[in-house]
């Protein structure tokens, strides 16, 4: 269980769960702050060799997002909130779109997927989403987001870090960040709408919590870190 105070604890029950959407946002700022900077600070120094590591990562990555959204949708259909269904389905989608823009952007910098091997802190942060929600499967869909949707805040929150430090060096990855915000935005809102309809217990709330903070962002910090760092070393 998440250490927190007794008050704290009884304030997260008092809170409807839209409060509680707000809550987890602003005790998360720090998290989506960090993303921000690794994206900044990581564009002012990458030369084109670190853009293409980077670039063989992210767009590995969209393939598994695609890859672990269809599963739940092939695999898992019974534990998705019907309502929700449509969603996911639309999220495989736009994530196989995601691919393709990636490894344009990638192909233009001359740049290919020869001989990749995804890093391994990357693969757990997509293994995790099912993993977790098998483990529970009462709150299947609540922890499947918390580890994916989650995860896709961080994401929104890098790629504005990159863009702003690029300033106007490099014009391609604005356009293809421009491309894939909106889309990513509306995934992390599965998040919200299924935190909306399904945290009315405390239970509920302290299971996002727990599960964000120890599983999905101490991954995901791990795995942004390695990938900043192995692409300044043209190593992905
Ligand atoms: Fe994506
Ligand atoms: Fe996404």
């Amino acid at each position: 269980m998440v250490e927190l105070p007794k008050e704290e604890i009884e304030k997260i029950d008092r809170m409807t769960p839209a409060e509680f959407v707000e809550y987890f946002k602003s005790i998360n700022k720090p998290h989506f702050d960090r993303h921000y900077r690794y994206g900044y600070e990581w564009i002012t120094k990458a030369d084109r060799g670190a853009i293409i590591s980077w670039l063989r990562q992210g767009t590995w990555n969209e393939w598994a997002a695609a890859a672990v959204v269809a599963k739940l949708v092939k695999e898992y259909a019974e534990y998705v909130d019907p309502e929700f269904y449509p969603i996911f389905a639309r999220q495989v989608a736009d994530e196989a779109r995601h691919w393709l823009l990636r490894h344009r952007l990638l192909k233009r910098y001359g740049g290919s997927m020869e001989g990749f091997t995804p890093i391994e802190e990357w693969v757990r942060v997509f293994e995790l989403p099912l993993k977790l929600a098998l483990e529970r499967p009462d709150f299947f869909q609540l922890r499947f987001t918390s580890a994916l949707q989650v995860v896709e805040w961080t994401s929104v929150s890098h790629h504005r870090g990159v863009e702003d430090g690029a300033g106007d060096r490099y014009p391609e990855i604005r356009a293809l960040f421009r491309e894939l915000l909106d889309d990513e935005l509306f995934h992390w809102s599965i998040a919200e709408r299924t935190w909306l309809k399904m945290c009315n217990t405390l239970e509920a709330k302290l299971d996002v919590i727990r599960i964000t903070q120890e599983y999905t962002l101490a991954t995901i910090d791990a795995a942004r870190k390695k990938r900043v760092e192995l692409s300044m070393e043209h190593k992905i």
